[in-house]
């Protein structure tokens, strides 16, 4: 057991490992006894007497479905009988001698009723979607919870999206309103973020009639009359009631990368999601009333949805929110963010561990960390150096590490070990959460038992399961569904280990995992093609040190065309302008054709095995239309 990691002593007061053991048994064997308990961290106007009511086989999926409440409610308002003086939310700015902001639960009830108020003027009404194209500061998390209190349906589109990605999520959910800022800050960028609105709403078709423009950096921004307002003329201190909401009716969509196609909007509801994101927020990061919690994503991501704006807030946490990234101005920031704030829980991506990792341990010794008592991660595979650096150097050896995954479809934390309660293995996320039940198939669906690898499926409902894809319910269950009869599949592949020990290896469909960001090959691809030079083109993932996947592209030319370094330049850009710079391509790779079999399909897992620089197992490559092909596309890999 010497991969193991004991947890330090006494750090648990929620769930020891007795309590997870007794927990974990009861919320398979009597699920809606257990979920109806849990149900209880929320306020509800009708509380349910329904648990969970679903079918994988046709798919429908219900929780609490007699039970009304509202989000926002929860998140804010029960609060102030007991929290109104307690802090809700630090903001900490991109520049580190910028003004930090502090609301109490009383001053975010006042400015969520003002958003809420600016959002009624403007025209927005329960059920409607409102799309967020927001910088991560305090009005980002308002705006989501305004929505929730009003009963309209929030979008968030990551500000790093480029104005085509922003336009195709505002098409696909039929938005009428966007919130945004003039400008956001990441670093010593500026960005442009109502001009991007602006692209996007003028150069499609949409139907936007109303875009709410928060004043951030002051920037000169153009104002379209009729159609935009600033936030600080709609806003408004009036009453503002939370709107009443069936367990099942909707709060958001999020669109995330699949295998094919364009992105898929997920849909989660109101009362699974709260109760999901609630309770393992309590247990996954220990949450004790005193703690100071940081998640350090994006709210334009999944992780930002659950555990910064719902899963601390329904728990009353006090919380730092960051506009800035981790290496500026130096490498030290994200530790000087924890030195200034006191901050005792800190969750971030292996993506950013790794970066820090490499400038050295002085930027993170520089600072005090003593008030850090619980670590995290999330997004991606953690290799155990990284993990190792992270509890030894950051966390002094003293805070346990949390590896948690999950998905944008599973609304919240599924594998993780609970810290203090569970040795940790670094590179293993651990062990279910209550209610989660994984299975391990081979290809063909037959389950696999004890230590095994194979395909990670889960085969039972848990509440914070997205109930579809906004518009699409067919894609739905064609996507999740249909791989393994009656079982949701992950697209990832995983390995237990004798104690039962989970580690996910990473996905096994056309998806790459850039930083923590989903991509989809399919979307890089589709962008490559629209270049006018371009004939086809094929992207795959390889291992990247501190992206953990990079974004290699194979591309083929019109007739007499040939590449250079200007053509990939252009290239670059203009996967840019389609998706964002999340999505820029590490390496382009021109070649005259693509390993096709007879019958056209192109093999991927030939174009793979030679962006990883694994030539050694191409395996069989007779059934190749042009076998000589392999050995071209050897000759002209790029590197670095
Ligand atoms: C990957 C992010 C290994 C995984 C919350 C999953 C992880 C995808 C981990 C979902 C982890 C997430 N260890 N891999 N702890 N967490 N992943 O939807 O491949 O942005 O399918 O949700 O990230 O990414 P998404």
């Amino acid at each position: 057991m010497s991969e193991f990691v004991q947890p330090p002593q006494s750090t648990v007061t929620n769930c020891t490992a007795q309590d997870y053991e007794a927990a974990y048994a009861r919320s398979l064997s009597d699920p809606d006894v257990f979920w109806l308990e849990h149900a209880q961290r929320l306020d509800w106007i009708t509380p349910p007497t329904k648990g969970g009511e679903w079918s994988y086989d046709p798919v429908e999926i219900a929780w609490f479905a007699d039970g009304t409440l509202n989000l926002c409610h929860n998140a804010v308002d029960r609060h102030l009988a007991d929290k109104a003086d307690k802090t809700a939310l630090i903001f900490e700015p991109n520049d580190p001698d910028g003004e930090v902001r502090t609301l109490t639960y009383a001053q975010l009830h006042a400015e969520v009723v003002r958003m809420a108020n600016a959002l009624k003027a403007m025209g927005v009404t329960r059920g409607a979607r409102v799309t967020l194209y927001m910088p991560m500061v305090v009005e980002g998390v308002v705006a989501m919870l305004a929505c929730a209190r009003i009963g309209a349906v929030h979008s968030v589109v990551f500000g790093g999206f480029s104005p085509e990605a922003l336009a195709g999520r505002i098409i696909d959910c039929d938005s009428e309103f966007v919130i945004t800022a003039d400008e956001g800050r990441r670093g010593n960028k500026p960005i442009p973020l109502k001009v991007s609105v602006d692209a996007a709403v003028d150069e499609h078709d949409t139907r936007v009639k109303g875009v709410l423009v928060v004043k951030h950096t002051g920037a000169d921004v153009a104002m379209k009359d009729g159609r935009d307002h600033w936030y600080a003329d709609l806003a408004s201190d009036g009453d503002c009631p939370c709107e009443p909401m069936n367990a099942e009716d909707p709060l958001f969509i999020l669109y995330t990368s699949g295998s094919t196609g364009k992105p898929k909007g997920l849909l989660h509801t109101t009362g699974g999601y709260g109760v999901w994101t609630a309770t393992t927020f309590h247990y996954v990061f220990d949450h004790q009333p005193d703690d100071i919690f940081w998640c350090s994503a994006d709210i334009g991501w999944i992780t930002g949805h659950s555990y910064v704006t719902y899963g601390p807030l329904l728990n009353g946490a006090s919380q730092v929110i960051f506009e800035g990234v981790p290496n500026y101005p130096d490498h030290g920031r994200f530790w000087q963010v924890v030195e200034k704030h006191k901050v005792s829980i800190f969750y971030t991506a292996p993506t950013a561990i790794r970066a820090l990792m490499r400038e050295g341990d002085d930027f993170v010794t520089a600072h005090d960390r003593s008030s850090l008592r619980l670590l995290g991660t999330v997004g991606e595979p953690i290799n155990p150096e990284a993990w190792r650096w992270y509890h030894r150097v950051v966390g002094e050896g003293r805070c346990p590490v949390v590896d948690t995954w999950w998905q944008t479809e599973t609304g919240g934390v599924m594998l993780t070990t609970l810290p203090g309660a569970h040795a940790m293995k670094p590179g293993s996320a651990g062990l279910p959460f209550f209610g989660v039940q994984p299975q391990l198939v081979d290809a063909e669906g037959q389950m696999l038992e004890g230590a095994a690898e194979g395909n990670l499926c889960i085969t039972s409902s848990w509440p914070g399961q997205a109930r579809t894809i906004y518009g699409d319910h067919d894609r739905f269950v064609q996507t999740y569904f249909s791989t393994y009869k009656g079982k949701y599949f992950t697209s990832d592949g995983c390995q237990r280990d004798a104690q039962g020990y989970y580690r996910i290896t990473g996905r096994v469909d056309d998806v790459i995992n850039v930083s923590g960001h989903r991509m989809g090959t399919a979307e890089v691809e589709s962008a490559l093609v629209l270049h006018p030079k371009v004939s086809e083109a094929a992207v795959v993932a390889f291992p990247h040190d501190i992206k953990g996947q990079g974004i290699y592209c194979y591309v083929t030319l019109n007739a007499g065309l040939e590449g250079s370094d200007d053509l990939a330049a252009e290239l670059r850009q203009q996967v840019r302008k389609e998706i964002g710079p999340v999505a820029t391509p590490d390496r382009i790779h021109f070649t005259d054709d693509l390993p096709k079999t007879r019958s056209g399909k192109i093999m991927r897992r030939i174009l793979r095995k030679i962006a990883e620089n694994d030539h050694g197992s191409l395996g069989d490559t007779s059934t190749l239309a042009d076998p000589s092909l392999v050995d071209r596309l050897i000759e002209g890999r790029v590197d670095g």
